[in-house]
This record gives structure tokens, sequence and C-alpha cells, in this order.
């Protein structure tokens, strides 16, 4: 089987990225990302390369070289998979906010809806890769749709999960840890290794049956989320004891069984992942009556709630117990650095406690717009949006947001937010002059002795 057109449904975070990769890396093959969102794909196709809908470090440049090569966006889906040999499912798969499994369970509408396009459209044989992240046995959903037609079209699934962690997702891309193909036939699994190892050695291209690859992306994503959930809960006892978290998991992670990657405290976990999967994992595990393993996964998520919720309770308390008309300003409100996706952000849930206690809200972030932070906090439905919009500002400059403020939350570890001129913001601010640092980023000392109280996770 020999792929020279590959379309992919779903031009998000994962489809832009992936596809850009593959098609810098094999100039030979035309990629064609649909989007049934017109306003993303004309962004994406926008001249000026600052406009495109998603910001990834290294992204811009890939594009620029390979859009309009053989990298194309575009809205027309049925002529892209009717041309395609390999299609590439990267569409949403947001939890459930209806019905049985509300709050849970995956919603798999969008990815039923392509099964069903394809299955329409399709007049040749195709390779049907799973991109996105999806409960297991969703590949035997899609056999079932793709199968059932007339057509005589056979069709190969393939599950080829996504480890790339935005913000990093071209480094993730080009220098993956492992390709991981799911599948049953060969020949369809071997093509889609064909493509990666032009550039990924043969001995990181992973093969496995369709339910483990589909359950290696669920379970990558709790251990990761576990983690976090396990140093946040250290970082509480910490802050009780007089343990400070930086040195614990530094001491920790020294032991090489243990390793010292992903042992950063921080106000919670965001990202459309982490916490989606654990949940899917969590109503898999309950629909097999597997209770102790769902209630063992579901603790990741209760202790990243109680972060986000202890931190903004913290802000209150040393408030003296009311930020009631006070000016609380928000650095960052991406969920991680270098990134302007905003999905499950700290940020959000922090600010939405604040505003119940009626703080007004000052919001900075270096690459999230003034509509993004409303949307997102409309979304919870907390209080009405009219509200929203008096009680919180969204400003361009950090210096503005800071202004008059009574305390600064740092959210999210951008870089900017070292070099900032801090003496400035102090004298610009309300005294005591307040900075929660919920990532950790700034020196103690030095704002210590610029005359500020500041308190950190885990400290
Ligand atoms: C994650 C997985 O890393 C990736 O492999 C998968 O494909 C998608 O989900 P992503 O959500 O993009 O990627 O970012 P990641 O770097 O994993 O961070 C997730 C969240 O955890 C962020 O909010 C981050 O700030 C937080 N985090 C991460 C910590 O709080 N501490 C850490 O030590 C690491
Ligand atoms: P991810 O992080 O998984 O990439 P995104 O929300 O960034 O998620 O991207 C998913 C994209 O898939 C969105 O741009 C959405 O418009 C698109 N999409 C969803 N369903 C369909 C569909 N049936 N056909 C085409 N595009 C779709």
């Amino acid at each position: 089987m020999q792929v020279k057109k590959i379309c992919c449904i779903g031009a998000g975070y994962v489809g832009g990225p992936t596809m850009s990769v593959i098609a810098r890396q094999c100039p030979d093959i035309q990629i064609t990302l649909v989007d049934m969102n017109a306003q993303r794909i004309a962004a994406w196709n926008d001249e000026n390369l600052d406009n495109l809908p998603i910001y990834e470090p290294g992204l811009a440049e890939i594009v620029a070289e390979a859009r309009g090569r053989n990298l194309f966006f575009s809205t027309a889906i049925r002529e892209a998979i009717d041309e395609a040999d390999m299609i590439f499912i990267s569409v949403n798969t947001p939890t459930k906010n209806y019905g049985k499994g509300k709050g849970m369970a995956a919603d798999l509408k969008f990815i039923e809806l392509c099964a069903r396009q394809i299955a329409e459209v399709a007049r040749t044989d195709k390779i049907v890769v799973e991109k996105s992240t999806l409960p297991v046995r969703t590949a035997a959903a899609l056999k079932s749709i793709l199968h059932h037609t007339d057509s005589g079209v056979n069709f190969h699934i393939l599950s080829n999960p996504e480890f790339l962690a935005e913000g990093t997702a071209v480094q993730d891309l080009l220098n993956p840890d492992r390709v991981l193909i799911g599948g049953e036939e060969p020949e369809a699994v071997e093509a889609l290794a064909n493509i990666y190892a032009r550039w990924v050695s043969r001995d990181r291209i992973l093969t496995t049956n369709l339910w483990s690859s589909e359950l290696s992306k669920l379970t990558a994503n709790a251990f990761l989320a576990q983690r976090v959930s396990s140093i946040n809960a250290i970082s509480e006892l910490c802050e009780k004891t007089g343990a400070n978290v930086e040195e614990v998991a530094k001491a920790i992670g020294m032991d090489s069984r243990i390793g010292p990657k992903f042992l950063k405290a921080s106000v919670g976990f965001g990202g459309s992942c982490f916490q989606k999967d654990i949940l899917n994992l969590v109503y898999i595990a309950r629909s097999y009556n597997l209770h102790e393993v769902a209630d063992y996964w579901e603790q990741v998520i209760i202790m990243n709630d109680h972060q986000k919720q202890r931190f903004a309770d913290r802000i209150v308390q040393t408030l003296f117990n009311t930020v009631s008309g006070k000016r609380i300003a928000i650095l960052g409100w991406a969920f991680k650095k270098d990134t302007n996706d905003t999905r499950e952000s700290a940020a959000i849930y922090v600010a939405d406690h604040l505003l119940n206690e009626q703080a007004n809200i000052a919001a900075y972030d270096p690459k999230v717009p003034a509509e993004k932070v409303f949307m997102d906090l409309d979304q919870l439905n907390s209080r009405p949006a009219e509200e929203n919009k008096q009680q919180v500002s969204v400003y361009g400059d950090p210096y503005e947001a800071c202004k008059d403020a009574h305390a600064i939350a740092i959210l999210t570890e951008w870089d900017e937010f070292k070099t900032y001129d801090w003496a400035r913001i102090k004298a610009g601010m309300n005294k005591p002059a307040f900075i929660f640092d919920g990532r950790k980023l700034l020196q103690r000392r030095e704002l210590e002795a610029l005359g500020f109280q500041y308190y950190a996770i885990g400290e």
C-alpha cells in the first residue's frame, strides 16, 4: 500500500501541527487538512503567519515552507476524502455535557460524523487512522459504520495516538520518544509506519493491537497527570510542615526509578487531554464494574480540583478574608506556556472562584485574546455573562493589568513574566502588594527585597 495523498479531518491543535510536520518530512505526499470551521481554515490560509489559528513555537516556519507545495487547508471535506489513500481523523472528542455519561464519557458524535461521511464518499480503498484521543474500543464503532456500506470499498482502521504536548508540539513530532500504531492488517500498519520511518528510527515505531494502542494513550496521560497530582498533594503538606516542594521534587527525582520530569508542583494541570482522558478511563472502568480501578484514577482529578480551589482560597484568606471589590491581576490564562490553548486551564477555575467572592479580575496573557477569556468564563455558567463583563477586564499590557491591583496571581509559567520590571509593578499596586505564584516561577528573595508579600505553591 503506497500512500500518495493524505486527508486529515480536523485542523486543530493535533491535526494542524501533525500534518504540517508530515508535510515537511514527506514533500512527495500531498496532504489536505480539512475542517468544517471555515474561519479556522481561512486563518490557516492567512498570508500573515501571525494569524495562524494555533500558536506553537516553530510551526509558522513549517507552514510557510510546505503550504501550497504539498500542504493544503480546505473546507472541501468530501473532495479531500474522495482523493485520499489515507485519512486521519483528528476531530475533538470533548467530555459529554448531556445524557448518559454526562461529565465523564467522551462525546463521540464528531468521530461518528466523520466515519459516516467517509463511508458515504469513499469510492476507493482507504486507510482510516484514529488520531484523536478516544476511549478504548472506539475503533470497533468506526469499523461497524465503515464496513456496513454496500460500496465494496475496503477500509483498514488504525489507531495512531498523538503524544505531542502543546508548546513543544513541533519538537515532539520531529523527535518522538515513540510512535505507536495499533492495527490488525500488517500492510496498513506498514503503510503508516513507512511514513514515520522517513524521520523516526524503526526501533521507536511500536506496533500493537488496536485496543492496546487506544488504551496506551489513555494510560500515558493518566500516569502523567497522576505525577502532577502526586507532587501537588505533597505541595500542600509542604506548606504545613516547612518542607519545600522544589527540594522534595529534586530529592526524589534523582532516584532513577522515579526520574526528574513532571514533578513541578503547580496550581493544577489543565489542557484538553489529562482530565478528559482520566474521566474516560474512570467511565470505562465503571462500565465494567471495576469500581476500585475507577475510584483510584478519579482521585487524580479530585486532587487537581482541590489544588485549584485551595489556591483561590489562599488568596482570599491572605487578603484578610475578603477580595470583594478588590482587584486581582491574573498573569497567564493559557493552560501552560508557549500555547494559546486555554482548555481546562487552571486560570479559568481560579478566576471563577475569585469572581464568586466578588473580586474584580484584570487578566493578561501574551497569546490569549480577550474574547477567549470571556468565552471560557461564560461557558462555566457560574453567573450571567454581563456580570463577567463587569467584573473582568483583559489587558494587552501586563503593567496595565497589574496597576492598582491588590494582588497578582501567576497562573501560567510564561518566560516573559520573569523579565518584568517588578519594582515598577509594585509601585503601581495597592499595599501591601501580594504575589501568589502558582507556578513557582519567580525568585522569592528578589521579590521580598522589593517589598512584595510573596506566596508560592509548596513553600
Ligand atoms: C499532554 C501529554 O503530555 C501529551 O503527551 C498528550 O499527547 C496530550 O496531553 P499537554 O496537555 O499538551 O500534553 O501538556 P503537558 O505538558 O502534558 O501539560 C499538561 C498540564 O500539566 C499543564 O497544565 C502543565 O502546566 C501541567 N504540569 C505539567 C504541571 O503542573 N507540572 C508538571 O510537572 C508538568
Ligand atoms: P484537538 O486538540 O483534538 O486537535 P481541536 O478542537 O483543536 O481539538 O480541533 C478539532 C477540529 O476538528 C476543530 O477545528 C473542529 O472544527 C473540527 N471538526 C470536528 N468535527 C468535524 C467534522 N465532522 N468534520 C470536519 N471537521 C471537524
